[in-house]
């Protein structure tokens, strides 16, 4: 390959660590590697966007997305969020991920320091690095919860801190208490914080609470796609003050034009209507949890129970996790995550129970 027809910002950055396991374990494979609700998204949303086709709204629609669903992500945030957003303040995506793109790169400039959670999510690395930054991880504490004081050393000087919770890979809930705390921190230190709160509504025993809350500069991510198990639909969006607004969408008009109309029409029903089966879906995950996590600690692994999204952080040695992968049993290890916990595997339990305790069932076999 000639390699000086690439740009350096695409040579610089790896594939997923994560798609490129899926072909490991074999045709019997058990996956817990992806991060995908397996429901189906709810009837009526799919109605919607029918509805949408048979009506003719197939065409762009405007670039900041139809105004009917800026107004119902406003009501949203006021229902769910406590928070009050007027919509020239929300910028409909091609999901969270295209909210995160737009943000780093409407935000970083080169050499600008971006901090995340190490581990943490996948994207916040690869899109500070397009967008020029220097990505920046924070260790965790023992709990796998954000060190809410080696955060705030790294705050000094950095352009944006990406706030995830509930994470991924960790399924860690930060308190109340932490967010707030770091929030006012960046605040107090002109860093803008990026909020991703899309497993906000898979959370078990805490309550999820919103960056914004506490500081004027925060932005916040979000998206249909694991609320509602709408992943492929490709509907997230950005809320912020309104003068990021405008810059963010230069990137998303050249870029993108709009997220997809008709998507667009089933994210309106979805935040709209019957929010049941986003209860169901969390009272489903939450019997995984305790299914996994009871077959984990069972079989002899130490660690904190998560409390939220659908990951578990499992430490379980590399020999054991490569050992896992070519039983069938694809996890993803830690090292796809960052630098600091290679030892860790994340197993998603956005799947069946039952294979949740065959996946249990083969590692035991490994151990014996
Ligand atoms: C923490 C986090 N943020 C954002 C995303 C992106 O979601 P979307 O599918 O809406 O682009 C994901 C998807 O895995 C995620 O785990």
């Amino acid at each position: 390959m000639n390699t000086h027809r690439y740009a350096d910002r695409v040579r610089s950055v790896e594939m997923s660590g994560i798609r490129k396991l899926f072909d490991a374990g074999g045709p019997n494979a058990i996956n817990l590697g992806i991060g995908q609700p397996d429901f189906d998204t709810p009837g009526h949303i799919k109605e919607a966007a029918i509805a949408a086709i048979r009506a003719g709204k197939t065409g762009y629609t405007p670039n900041a997305g139809i105004p009917e669903l800026r107004e119902a992500i406003c009501g949203k945030f006021a229902r769910e969020n406590d928070l009050v957003y007027r919509p020239e303040q929300i910028l409909v995506t091609a999901g969270g991920s295209e909210a995160l793109h737009l943000v780093m790169q409407a935000l970083v400039n080169p050499g600008d320091r971006v901090l995340f959670a190490d581990p943490g999510f996948v994207s916040y690395a690869a899109l500070a690095t397009f967008a020029g930054g220097r990505p920046e991880g924070i260790g965790l504490d023992a709990t796998l919860h954000i060190d809410v004081e080696r955060a705030k050393e790294q705050m000094d000087g950095a352009r944006l801190f990406v706030l995830n919770t509930p994470g991924n890979p960790t399924g860690a809930v930060e308190s109340e208490e932490s967010v707030r705390a770091l929030v006012e921190y960046a605040g107090d230190r002109g860093v803008t914080v990026v909020s991703d709160e899309v497993y906000e509504h898979f959370i078990y025993e805490k309550k999820h609470v919103s960056a914004a809350r506490f500081g004027e500069d925060v932005i916040t991510i979000n998206a249909a796609s694991k609320t509602y198990a709408m992943t492929g639909w490709r509907v997230g969006f950005l809320a912020a003050p309104e003068d990021y607004i405008p810059e963010c969408l230069k990137i998303h008009q050249y870029a993108q034009a709009c997220a997809t109309s008709i998507a667009q029409y089933a994210a309106l029903a979805a935040y709209t209507g019957d929010q049941s089966a986003v209860a169901r879906m969390r009272e489903e995950y939450r019997a995984r949890r305790d299914l996994l996590y009871a077959g984990l600690t069972g079989l002899g692994f130490d660690f904190p129970r998560p409390e939220g999204a659908f990951y578990m952080f499992v430490p379980m040695g590399q020999t054991l996790i490569q050992r896992a992968v070519e039983a069938g049993v694809i996890i993803v290890p830690g090292a796809a995550f960052g630098t600091r916990a290679p030892d860790h595997a994340r197993f998603s339990y956005a799947t069946a129970q039952e294979n949740l305790s065959r996946a249990v069932g083969r590692i035991g076999t490994l151990m014996e």
